[in-house]
């Protein structure tokens, strides 16, 4: 029986005031006021914006040390992690694979300055009443002294702010090199992590084209795991990273891992066999309520994000046991939606992965019924189950006796 503690769950303005102290008291100079803060950090945020994408200049950099941009970090990429972050958390919860253990061990790959930790704590205080961990030990390894020393401060105030917060355990260390640990994984073995999260660390680690480099490394981790443990790995949303992680996957199914998310089937994955046709690849989007902080930034810095996009992969370790599925084969199809709902004349069509490969859903604007009606409401990264089962092709047709159940990814 586990004992739910009183909670008051901390909302991102809050983690805002806290962070931007943080940031203050390493630049005086930095203002108060949104807007002005906007103006003096924009330009960093643009750079680690470029640095870490398109260009990727910043990957292989200790981007982190630099004042300007680990205050652009804290303010701005903290926070939408650990959203994205958080939403895995409840993917994984909903498919039933949660650790059910009153303290779960979490180990944080390239924890910078702990936008992990705060999706954990915010995932637990938001899950109280259920069956779920009732505290944490968070370990965070990373090679930037500076995020470390971040991620000390603002959970140094917190527990100040929110006495609840001391139930869990925190601990970090400064690491010279991830891959140094991914070879020796002594730091995995000894700790015997429930959870191994990777947030935006690995595309900074492995080259693009270095799949095989890449997936060594997760089979390393996952062999250092103890049996019934997770992974997490969470990459940015652009097509490179993405389907570089979809071939990760092919390689670890190939292996014998479980791929529990965003899988919904155990087949080969289709995008990485696909031969031409429309290109989608596998990606989430959740929505992002940006703080006027934020949007001034946004603002400023020419970024244009009401969502946040990223890729991610849950691997399960072989003793991990799934629940049964709610979605049985046969009866019904489950397939994971790689584009939202789009409007074209006379219908709505969306692309999606399920264990027959890849298909364009179309429901035709005569073919509507109440048993169809949520179509309209795909997103992208949603799961859909389609009842009855029926056949799928390259189209699928979508008839008014088929009933449509959309199982939202942005959902807390
Ligand atoms: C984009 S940040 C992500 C931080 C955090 N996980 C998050 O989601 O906000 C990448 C982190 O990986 C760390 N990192 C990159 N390469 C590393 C390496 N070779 N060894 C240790 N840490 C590394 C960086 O210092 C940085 O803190």
């Amino acid at each position: 029986m586990k004992t739910p503690h009183a909670s008051s769950s901390l909302d991102l303005p809050a983690l805002e005031s806290i962070l931007l102290a943080i940031a203050r008291s390493d630049i005086p100079r930095l203002s108060q006021e949104p807007k002005a803060v906007a103006a003096q950090l924009s330009t960093p945020l643009a750079q680690l914006g470029r640095g870490l994408t398109r260009e990727r200049r910043l990957v292989r950099e200790r981007y982190l040390d630099d004042p300007l941009i680990m205050a652009a970090y804290l303010l701005y990429y903290l926070p939408a992690n650990a959203l994205r972050i958080e939403r895995v958390l409840a993917e994984i919860h909903r498919i039933g694979v949660f650790p059910q253990e009153d303290c779960i061990r979490i180990l944080d790959l390239g924890c910078g300055s702990g936008a992990g930790l705060v999706a954990f704590t915010r995932f637990l205080d938001k899950t109280v009443a259920s069956s779920l961990a009732n505290a944490i030990h968070y370990r965070g390894i990373d090679r930037s002294a500076k995020g470390l020393d971040c991620l000390r401060a603002f959970w140094t105030k917190l527990r100040e702010t929110h006495p609840e917060y001391r139930r869990h355990e925190v601990d970090v260390r400064r690491i010279g090199d991830i891959r140094r640990v991914i070879l020796r994984p002594t730091e995995i073995t000894a700790f015997r992590p429930h959870i191994v999260l990777a947030s935006y660390v690995f595309n900074e680690l492995f080259e693009d084209r270095d799949v095989s480099a890449f997936a060594d490394a997760i089979h390393k981790i996952m062999q250092a795991m103890p049996e019934e443990s997770l992974l997490i790995i969470i990459e940015p949303g652009l097509e490179q990273c993405a389907d570089r992680l979809s071939r990760v996957r092919e390689r670890l199914r190939e292996e014998g891992w479980a791929v529990y998310s965003p899988c919904t089937h155990e087949e080969t994955c289709p995008l990485v066999t696909r031969t031409g046709g429309q290109k989608q690849w596998c990606h989430q989007e959740v929505r992002w309520k940006r703080t006027p902080l934020q949007q001034a930034l946004d603002g400023r810095a020419g970024f244009r994000r009401r969502s946040l996009a990223f890729s991610h992969l849950v691997i399960g370790h072989r003793g991990l046991r799934r629940p049964p599925d709610p979605y049985p084969p046969g009866k019904t199809r489950c397939v994971r939606a790689l584009s939202p709902a789009l409007k074209a004349k006379g219908r709505l069509s969306s692309y999606v992965c399920g264990e027959e490969g890849l298909s364009e859903l179309i429901l035709q604007h005569r073919d509507r019924s109440r048993l169809n009606e949520s179509f309209k409401a795909i997103r992208r990264g949603d799961k859909i189950v389609l009842e009855p089962a029926g056949d799928m092709g390259a189209k699928t047709l979508i008839g008014p006796d088929r009933t449509i159940q959309v199982i939202g990814f942005d959902e807390e």
